[in-house]
């Protein structure tokens, strides 16, 4: 009688192990970001393209707005398996590894084909693989676009920052180039700038064109100065485990639709940094605000012995790879 019980018993075991063999594999990919900006795009469009060339092996469920995780909860949710892609900004990595900070280094990268240019190349790629001891795997790069600085009062010059509280995202690098300028750095989540700049908790904050409009910052701030000073880029991230024990053929599919879509949202990036510019300048609720050359250069003066400050930490071999692009 118990042997006929043991048998049942594994009989359901092996019968179960072989239904979730056919289950398809779930991707839950979470970020903080609108669905009509290049990542909330790009995110849609990979679910698309899995959908359709992995049909019923895989299925994707995309979570914006970080309905599901901010930045900082999502890499814990990646180890746990609650979710299995991301795609934070490169700014907020810091505590895996040091090296990704040279994508917040002010004024390292000119424009954002230099930006380009440094992703692709071998110092670039070698990054995807720096945070590996714990347990990460970055995918690809994803662009979002340079950033701009806005407050209540007109920056022209470093010293027109001087004294004021800027919102900044989980960086010890943008919070020395703040600091550089005698500015006060907050850091603060994502989801709360439109409330912190409302209410006065900040005078000012950094972005790109994309993330002002998408989330209104510019209808609670004065003047925008086109300063282009640093990048805002994501890293579309997974947990090492889960992507390489993923059966080969599915993960050679999966990373091949990235490639594609990574090419799409970098092209979009470019588009939608100049079509929000032009949305925000004529929606007449804040002013734009362009540099001199001169004031340019007294910005990027203030603000570069911070390259000095991290250099130890990101490496110079990087810093140099980043500078000569
Ligand atoms: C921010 O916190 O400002 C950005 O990282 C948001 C984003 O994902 O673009």
């Amino acid at each position: 009688m118990k042997f006929i019980t043991y048998c049942c018993l594994a009989l359901l075991i092996f019968l179960s192990a072989c239904q979730d063999d056919n289950q398809p594999i779930k991707i839950k990919f979470s970020h903080i970001v609108a669905d009509n900006t290049p990542k909330g795009i790009g995110a849609k469009h990979f679910k698309q393209l899995v959908e359709e060339r992995l049909k019923g092996k895989v299925i994707v469920e995309i979570y914006p707005n970080a309905q599901l995780y901010d930045d900082n909860k999502v890499m814990e949710a990646l180890l746990l398996g609650d979710v299995q892609l991301a795609a934070p900004s490169l700014a907020k990595f810091k505590k895996y590894t040091k090296k990704l900070q040279v994508f917040d280094l002010p004024f390292i990268f000119k424009d954002i084909h230099a930006v380009d240019r440094f992703q692709a190349g071998k110092v670039g790629q070698s990054l995807l693989t720096s945070m590996d001891k714990y347990g990460y795997l970055g995918l690809t790069y994803w662009h979002n676009g340079m950033k701009q600085l806005s407050a209540n009062t007109e920056l022209h010059l470093p010293s027109d920052a001087k004294g004021l509280k800027f919102r900044i995202q989980q960086s010890d690098v943008i919070q020395a180039q703040f600091q550089a300028i005698g500015a006060s750095p907050q850091k603060l989540a994502y989801t709360e700038v439109y409330n912190a700049l409302q209410t006065g908790v900040v005078d000012g904050q950094e972005n790109t064109w994309s993330n002002i409009r998408s989330k209104k910052f510019y209808e609670v701030q004065k003047y925008f100065s086109e300063t282009n000073h640093g990048v805002l880029d994501y890293l579309v991230v997974t947990n090492a485990k889960f992507w390489r024990g993923l059966p080969d053929d599915i993960r050679i599919e999966l990373e091949k639709i990235l490639v594609e879509v990574g090419k799409e949202v970098n092209q979009l990036a470019q588009e939608f940094a100049k079509k929000d510019r032009q949305t925000i300048i004529d929606s007449g609720k804040t002013n734009v605000l362009q540099l001199t050359a001169d004031e340019l250069a007294q910005w990027r003066t203030a603000m570069q012995p911070v390259w000095k400050q991290f250099e130890d930490d990101i490496g110079k071999d990087v810093i140099e790879a980043a500078r000569e692009q």
